[in-house]
């Protein structure tokens, strides 16, 4: 969720450029809308395989432009017998490719095929332990998997008899049948587990999801972060031909993975433009001119505009008037900076995967609860074609590329930040001042997380300068002075998050610290409320 300093663009010429990857094995996992659908496509990419992920409801030509060598269907909330509820697509099983399904997908499947899916007394939530039937110890599927196998489990209704032409391989206490194959015949191998391989509470599903892959499909496991860059490297070059390339940095890690990649397909045909709104993380902006400025010799413009960001937020509290006003201003500068480079046909763009399949299944769409407010929308008038090379990349593959094209660690690893900057971790008015202060006191959470071995396991951390001042005593004399409050969550994709456990000692020195060396601070408090009820941010 780095933002890329200019959102999508209404007034781009055409659509995107990122042709998909090609030429490598394909899966398409269709989904049913499971909370961990995406996981699966993730899981399939680990082991190596290209994958990506298609709603139920897309068009045969959707996937037959994919021409995937295997299918696997996603579990979903619905029951198979409902009215209305979602099918299973005809180009699927006349593909004669492999198809594994899981949970509803493997109920879909027996649904299809003639056998009969029913409510289960209970619904089976949590761990359980497979055991193999002898065709199951048989089965290329469940090779190498412990007998009984542990699973996570996550359903309410279960089949009471596998269609015809199918085995059972595998039963657990509360779902008789939960693995089956059907592999006879002229037919393409079919599967289905009433289990999830793809989360990490069943232990060995990476195992299961490779027997698929390897043991069942024969697919080629050729997806790789080097693959990729020299694939995005051609595409890029032969898209862009001798054109210039504009890329805005934020400063996140999208957008320099982006700029990075672009660098080493066309050199200085491209340009970045940097804004910095003085209202970034202190060292941030100079670390990010060092590292793709000098090291890199990105074409790199700097734009320092604190003062002018400082200004349109004067004697300004309200949060979502401080968005607007960034935002505005965002797209001020951005447009000056352009205007001086005179036509640029293409404009790079950090978009990753889950931005484009979050919004493309129906059920999907109807549960999505997030609304971001990106600083920067682009001028309506500015015509250029969009560039998306990391379109069907996850972030922690964004990442990898990011390294194997050798930036640094503190790019790569950068945690999510909000557009608009400190200026809505700071309550109340935004100063100089402040802006000050409230970095100070970052960059001690930040230092303390840092020597502590606890940043990769913290989603985002940061200080907060509340608006509260309150008694102290310091030396001899009483204080009056500021309140900083110190947030940590883990989370998985920012939308839900719970407060981190901080070992103690931790807190107290970021505490101790903060107090003592950040002027005009007194008290220090930790905030311990997950998401929801509050949001990450404060503001
Ligand atoms: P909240 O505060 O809504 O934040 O729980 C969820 C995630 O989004 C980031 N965030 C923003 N990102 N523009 C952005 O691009 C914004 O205005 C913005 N506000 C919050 C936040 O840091 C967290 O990762």
């Amino acid at each position: 969720m780095n933002p890329a300093p200019v959102a999508p663009a209404a007034s781009a010429a055409s659509g995107p450029l990122a042709p998909h990857p090609s030429g490598h094995d394909t899966v398409v996992v269709i989904d049913y809308g499971a909370q961990t659908s995406q996981l699966i496509v993730r899981r399939v990419r680990e082991a190596g395989v290209y994958c990506e992920m298609l709603p139920w409801d897309a068009s045969a030509a959707q996937a037959a432009a994919l021409a995937p060598k295997a299918y696997i269907l996603s579990g979903g909330p619905a029951s198979v017998y409902a009215p209305g509820a979602p099918t299973l697509p005809s180009y699927v099983l006349a593909a004669g490719v492999p198809v594994l399904g899981i949970c509803y997908g493997m109920q879909l499947l027996a649904q299809e095929l003639g056998g009969v899916v029913v409510a289960a007394d209970r619904r089976e939530y949590g761990p359980a332990a497979v055991t193999k039937t002898a065709a199951g110890v048989a089965s290329p599927l469940l090779a190498d998997l412990p007998d009984p196998f542990p699973v996570w489990m996550s359903h309410g209704d279960h089949i009471d008899a596998p269609p015809p032409g199918f085995t059972v391989l595998g039963a657990s206490g509360n779902a008789p049948l939960a693995a089956m194959g059907r592999v006879a015949g002229a037919t393409a191998p079919i599967y289905g587990i009433q289990f999830h391989p793809e989360v990490a509470h069943t232990p060995q599903g990476a195992t299961l999801i490779a027997n698929f892959l390897f043991g069942v499909a024969g697919l080629r496991a050729d997806w790789s972060p080097a693959a990729f860059i020299e694939e995005a490297v051609a595409n890029i070059r032969r898209t862009v031909g001798d054109a210039r390339v504009l890329c805005g940095l934020s400063g996140g890690v999208d957008s320099a993975v982006v700029a990075a990649l672009l660098h080493r397909a066309i050199g200085d045909q491209l340009t970045c433009v940097f804004v910095d709104t003085g209202l970034l993380r202190e060292g941030e902006a100079q670390s990010v001119e060092e590292t793709f400025g000098r090291v890199m010799q990105i074409d790199l413009r700097v734009v320092h505009a604190a003062d002018r960001f400082l200004a349109r937020l004067a004697d300004v509290s309200d949060p979502e008037e401080k968005r607007r006003r960034i935002g505005t201003e965002f797209v001020r500068v951005f447009e000056e900076a352009t205007e001086a480079l005179g036509a640029v046909p293409f404009l790079a763009q950090g978009t990753l995967y889950p931005d484009i399949i979050e919004s493309a299944t129906p059920e999907r769409k109807a549960a999505r609860i997030k609304t971001h407010h990106n600083v920067g929308g682009l001028p309506a008038d500015m015509q250029f074609r969009l560039i998306e090379p990391l379109r069907y990349l996850f972030k922690d593959e964004a990442r990898a590329v990011g390294s194997e094209l050798g930036l640094p660690d503190e790019i790569v690893w950068r945690q999510p930040f909000p557009g608009p900057g400190l200026a809505v971790r700071i309550l109340g008015p935004v100063t100089a001042e402040r802006v000050a202060t409230l970095q100070q006191a970052d960059a001690i959470m930040r230092a303390e997380l840092h020597a502590a071995g606890l940043e990769r396991a913290i989603w985002q951390s940061f200080a907060v300068l509340t608006n509260v001042q309150s008694v102290g005593v310091m030396g001899d004399g009483r204080t009056y002075a500021h309140a900083v409050a110190i947030r940590a969550v883990t989370s998985v994709d920012g939308m839900t998050a719970d407060w981190a456990r901080i070992p103690y000692d931790v807190l107290a020195r970021i505490s101790n610290r903060i107090v003592n060396e950040v002027p005009g601070v007194n008290r220090v408090v930790y905030d311990i409320t997950s998401k929801p009820p509050a949001t990450i941010e404060w503001e």
